[in-house]
Order: C-alpha cells, then sequence, then structure tokens
C-alpha cells in the first residue's frame, strides 16, 4: 500500500508499505484524509527526534475496515477520527480524565508497519500518512458519517490541541485578554477556541502578513506582525499569551507580554534540547507559564464535542482545509506549507 516513509534522511511517498493485521484490541482504519501538522515536519527536521524509519501523519480521519478480537466500540464501517494517545485507560491519569498524562502514551514505540523488508514506526501511535494504519480501539473516535472526511481529520490534532489549550489547559474566562503567536494550523484553533470562551481582545501575531483575513474570520480582533507592535495595542500586557510556533524568542515575547497574574501557554515546539529564559523577578506578579500537550485533551468527550460544536455553526472546520493534495503529492504539500503559502492546514487524500 502507499504511504510516506521518514527513513533518517529523506521522506518520500512508497507504494511498497505493508501494515499488520488487527490484533485482539486493535482496529484497522483505511485512512481518507490527513493534515500536514508542523509535528511532522519536525520529525524530518530533526527537531523532533524520532526512530526510523517512521510513517509519517498523526491527524486524520477515515473509515473502520477491521476490528480485532474483544474490540465493541467500534465496527466496519464507522467513521472516525484518530487520537493519537491511546492511553492504557486504567492508570491513576486516565482514572482522573487527564489521558494525555497517562505515562502508556509516550514512548511505546508500535511497529505495526513493515517497508523493505524491515519493521517501520508508528508517528504518534497514529501514522495516517498511510491508506491503512492499526491503532487501539480507543484512538478511533466515531463521527457522524456526514462529516466531511477533511474536516473531520484536523479535529485529530489541530482543533484538539488549540482550541483545547484554550478550554482545558488555560481555562479562559470571558472578557479575557488573549495573545495569539503564530496563525498556523495550531494558533487558528487557539483563536477560535479564544472566541468561544467570548476573549477579547485576541490579538493574532503572524510575520506572515498572508495570514490577516484567516486569523480575524476565525476570530482575532487585532492582527500584527510582530509582538512588539501587539504592545501598541495591549499596552498592559495581556491575560493570556499562547505560542503557537515553536521559538524560544517568542516564549521570552509571549513571557514579557504578560498583564499581573498573565498565564503564558507553550504549544509549539522547539528543539528537543531548547532552553528558554524569562526575567524572574516580572514572574513573581502572580503570572504561569504552562506547558501544554495535546491540548489537555480527552478525546472520546473532546472530538465529540467539537463536531457537535461545528454542527452548530459554532466551530471552524470547513474553513480550516486550505488546500488539498493526493497523498503523492506530499512534497508540494511541504512545500506549499513552507513557503507560507498555506491559509490554516493542508490536507492529504487518498
Ligand atoms: N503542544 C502540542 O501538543 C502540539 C500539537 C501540535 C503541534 N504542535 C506544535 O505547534 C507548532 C505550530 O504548529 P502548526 O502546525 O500550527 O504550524 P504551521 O507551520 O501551520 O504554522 C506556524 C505559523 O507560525 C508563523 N511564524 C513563523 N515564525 C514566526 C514568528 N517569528 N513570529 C510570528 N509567527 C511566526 C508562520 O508564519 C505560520 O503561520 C509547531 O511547533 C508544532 O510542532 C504542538
Ligand atoms: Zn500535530
Ligand atoms: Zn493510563
Amino acid at each position: 500500500m502507499r504511504g510516506v516513509v521518514y527513513d533518517g534522511n529523506d521522506y518520500q511517498v512508497v507504494d511498497d508499505l505493508s501494515v499488520k493485521d488487527p490484533g485482539p484490541g486493535e482496529v484497522t482504519v483505511r485512512i481518507e484524509a490527513a493534515g500536514l501538522c508542523h509535528s511532522d515536519l519536525s520529525v524530518i527536521s530533526g527537531t523532533i527526534p524520532f526512530p526510523t524509519p517512521v510513517v509519517l501523519g498523526h491527524e486524520g480521519a477515515g473509515v473502520v475496515e477491521a476490528v480485532g478480537a474483544s474490540v465493541t466500540t467500534v465496527k466496519e464501517g464507522d467513521h472516525v477520527v484518530l487520537s493519537t494517545l491511546g492511553n492504557c485507560g486504567s492508570c491513576q491519569y486516565c482514572d482522573a480524565g487527564r489521558p494525555t498524562m497517562c505515562r502508556s502514551t509516550f514512548g511505546s514505540r508500535p511497529q505495526p508497519f513493515t517497508w523493505r523488508g524491515e519493521p517501520a514506526y508508528s508517528f504518534a501511535n497514529a501514522s495516517v500518512f498511510s491508506e491503512r494504519t492499526v491503532v487501539k480501539p480507543n484512538q478511533a473516535v466515531r463521527i457522524p458519517d456526514d462529516v466531511p472526511m477533511g474536516a473531520a481529520a484536523l479535529v485529530g490534532c489541530g482543533v484538539l490541541t488549540g482550541v483545547g489549550a484554550v478550554l482545558q489547559r488555560a481555562r479562559v474566562p470571558a472578557g479575557a485578554s488573549v495573545l495569539v503567536i503564530g496563525v498556523g494550523g495550531i494558533g487558528l484553533n487557539v483563536i477560535q477556541g479564544a472566541a468561544l470562551a467570548g476573549a477579547t481582545p485576541i490579538i493574532a501575531v503572524d510575520t506572515n502578513a498572508r495570514k490577516r483575513d484567516i486569523a480575524l474570520a476565525f476570530g482575532a480582533t487585532h492582527f500584527v506582525e510582530s509582538t512588539d507592535a501587539a504592545r501598541e495595542i495591549a499596552k498592559r500586557g495581556v491575560d493570556f499569551a499562547f505560542e503557537c510556533v515553536g521559538h524560544v524568542g517568542l516564549i521570552r515575547a509571549a513571557i514579557d507580554l504578560l498583564d499581573w497574574a498573565g498565564t503564558c501557554v507553550m504549544l509549539g515546539v522547539p528543539e528537543a534540547t531548547a532552553e528558554a529564559s524569562f526575567n524572574v523577578a516580572s514572574m513573581y506578579l502572580d503570572k504561569s507559564v504552562l506547558g501544554c500537550r495535546y491540548g489537555s485533551s480527552q478525546p472520546q468527550r473532546d472530538v465529540r464535542r467539537y463536531v457537535e460544536l461545528y454542527r452548530q455553526g459554532r466551530l471552524k472546520l470547513d474553513e480550516l482545509v486550505s488546500a488539498t493534495y493526493p497523498l503523492e503529492d506530499m512534497k508540494s504539500a511541504v512545500h506549499d506549507l513552507e513557503a507560507g503559502e498555506i491559509a490554516a492546514r493542508s490536507v492529504l487524500t487518498f
């Protein structure tokens, strides 16, 4: 079957990939659409170290093709959004409704694929840049059949991460001021999450001026091209600042732009050894810096919730799909994203 493999040097669309049959407690999903998140590019650039060969992609939706023994939560033909967690369901964190903290979700490194005689890793337990993937049942979250697959795919990372960061991690209250640095797939979902929460103003910052229209359409009240320009609007600073790029200099800028008692949420992922700095004395004014994994989401609850908000017209999903490419054109999709030509997300179709 076809898929996108990164072998440690380069990535390529191959047609000689295979995936195992679903074992007990496993589900095979035929992927129909997959979003290109910056984290996939970060594996290729080495910013996110990952063993190879690895099948890329972690934001996808598709149709359940087969289920292994003892799987009862989904059945053949169900439409599903994939979650990257695959949490155990029985540890103290799962019990407490914090699946992103389940220790089994990190480092297990499954290898359900075979490529040129070698086992190949699954990226983020998902590997959705592949015609088929095998996941745990709790990673396949059922959605209504009438939700378009391209829109559904983007819930799997961008929406869960961005909207979740606002509603679950930061718990932004109505009326709070919000700064969003980086208007990509993640930043746009922070913007629409902040709008849902009733935040105002919502100041979006991106060095790419072409992001203005979509930032405003998703609920930003202001768009500027630098963090210095954001200071002109929020003179006292903001209540919440979200870094959605992955640069330590921007984390510093976000913290410097906090008002008293403000909170910085770090969503961008810089290289694994990166260190950031801030002025300690300023933090004494009840300020906080928060890390955030996958929007601190509960995928089974939140995917359904976001799809419902979409059906009510309160969450934008169709508008997140800026361009679609057949899987074969993966290199064009990467080129266009890196060239700043993608307003929100690129979606690969199968
Ligand atoms: N914490 C998590 O769980 C999680 C989940 C998914 C993605 N991420 C990370 O979030 C980050 C963003 O991902 P994405 O898919 O939205 O990326 P993207 O490439 O779609 O968007 C990045 C945006 O940042 C803008 N940008 C670049 N440099 C800038 C600067 N100096 N100032 C302002 N804006 C700048 C770009 O123009 C672009 O619009 C990545 O680091 C990704 O790895 C984290
Ligand atoms: Zn992602
Ligand atoms: Zn667990």
